[in-house]
């Protein structure tokens, strides 16, 4: 038996200036001091409690993409960490300090620090923590407010898929810099607005010209001739990656997936390539033994063009044993859901709309309103919900994992496979998730991951009674 004990971790959110392009300095919004922020592990069973301060000049809300997380550390968008200086800034005379119950008129909770709790009661996965700030989360992510946070289990422990060194989480994200090295982002903020639809361009997100992975432009990564696990996450906020790995001499190798978004699926996928949208996560078996020492394979974006279309190398520096294997049955605690389980169906259309009588995204023909209540499910209920899209939209459901059950009026595509918590709507198209409500009662979101449309309304409360 392992003991049982409880984690603590603590993450200052504050300013930092990085030399993430060589010889530039960034200044950038991080956890602690660094981009992405620190990855945490934590063990399935083991409850966890990570402590935020917060020392940026802007209050933040901190969400753990993919957790089973009780409603109260969620970070809904009003539930805000409030700086120290923030109530005198903004609120003429509010004093900081800890839980000073400084209010911010949206705000459900202000204080300078905060503990989030995480029950850690859910399958061994890679999960990302980022900013959820109404309004606010693009630019917040954008300046470097994302972390990894990687749950472990037994299961997945028993398994020897590759470990150590020659696991490698990916954190892909895009930026875009000016020529003095500090990052580039369109102001959606409607306050710093002088013309009139300067939001227009900006409607489908906001794209860089570089390509980061785990906070460098383009790496070149020494590996083993042998099998790597890959935990790639798009954590671009609006761009779309379709990943391949190539050789130097044109050969294609096979992308083997062994997992999705919330953990292992039941069984392998090999792909030539792999689609991965905002925040999407692939756990994928990549072998370099059959590439020669010095060999180079490359990790391209077909879906780029110039810089785009390159997102990092490996090289590979030496032969070396190899003791991992790919197991034909990776997970056999799949849920099993049928349609015929549902005891409902719901419709939600996700497209371009209005919000604040200027241009934005809505579900289901409404733009985010923290006090209105969109969707009332019932604890335990299995539901399939139709999604139909104008244009590409990511689409995430908070607190549950679900399935793909049909895309475009088929079956899924086989990238669809295993327990997901953001489906990737293309253009035009719908698809059926199937899921069921379990684990807390409260008040969760459900929104368009690219985080430019999120910003821009396309969000909805999802009421678990
Ligand atoms: Cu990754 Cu509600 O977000
Ligand atoms: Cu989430
Ligand atoms: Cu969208």
């Amino acid at each position: 038996l392992k003991p049982v004990s409880t984690g603590r971790y603590e993450i200052t959110q504050r300013e930092a200036v990085l030399e993430v392009l060589p010889g530039f300095k960034t200044p950038m919004w991080t956890y602690d001091g660094t981009f992405p922020g620190p990855t945490i592990e934590s063990r399935r069973g083991r409850p966890i409690t990570v402590t935020h301060r917060n020392e940026l000049p802007v209050p933040t809300v901190v969400h753990l993409h993919g957790g089973r997380s009780t409603p109260e550390s969620d970070g809904y968008p009003t539930d805000l960490v409030v700086p120290e200086n923030w109530g005198a800034m903004h609120h003429g005379g509010g004093h900081g300090g800890e839980h000073s119950g400084m209010q911010d008129p949206r705000a459900v909770v202000t204080t300078l620090t905060r503990d989030y709790t995480f029950p850690t009661d859910q399958r061994a996965a890679l999960l990302w923590y980022h900013d959820h700030r109404m309004d606010f989360t693009a630019p917040a992510i954008w300046r470097g407010l994302a972390g990894l946070h990687i749950v472990r289990d037994d299961l997945e422990d028993s398994l020897d898929l590759p470990s150590g060194p020659r696991e490698l989480p990916l954190l892909i994200a895009d930026r875009s810099f000016t020529a003095d090295g500090s990052l580039d982002y369109p102001s959606l903020d409607p306050t710093l607005r002088t013309t009139p639809g300067v939001r227009e361009p900006y409607l489908a997100g906001v794209l860089g010209d570089v390509i980061l992975v785990n906070g460098s432009p383009w790496p070149v990564h020494e590996v083993d001739a042998a099998r790597y696990r890959l935990r790639i996450l798009n954590a671009s906020n609006a761009r779309h990656y379709e990943l391949e790995a190539v050789t130097d001499d044109g050969r294609r190798l096979d992308l083997v997936q062994v997992g999705a978004d919330q953990g292992l699926l039941a069984a392998p996928v090999t792909h030539q390539h792999l689609p991965i949208a905002p925040a999407e996560r692939y756990d994928v078996i990549l072998d370099f033994a059959s590439v020669e020492v010095g060999g180079r394979v490359r990790i391209l974006n077909r879906l780029g063009d110039g810089r785009t279309r390159d997102v990092m190398a490996f090289r590979v520096a030496r032969t070396a044993k190899d003791d991992s294997r790919v197991p034909a049955v990776l997970a056999n605690d799949l849920p099993t859901w049928q349609r015929s389980d549902a005891i409902r169906v719901r419709d939600f259309s996700l497209r371009a709309g209005q919000m604040n009588g200027g241009h934005g995204w809505v579900i289901g023909g409404r733009s985010f309103d923290p006090a209105r209540s969109d969707v009332t499910v019932r604890l335990g209920d299995v539901e399939v919900w139709r999604l139909i899209a104008d244009v590409h939209h990511p689409v995430h459901l908070h607190l549950v994992g679900f399935q793909v059950l049909s895309r475009g009026g088929g079956s899924p595509l086989p990238h669809d496979a295993g327990l997901k918590d953001t489906v990737s709507l293309r253009p035009g198209e719908s698809a059926e998730i199937i899921t069921r409500f379990d684990g807390y009662r409260g008040r969760y979101l459900f929104h368009c991951h690219n985080a430019e449309h999120e910003d821009m309304g396309m969000m909805a409360n999802l009421e678990i009674v």
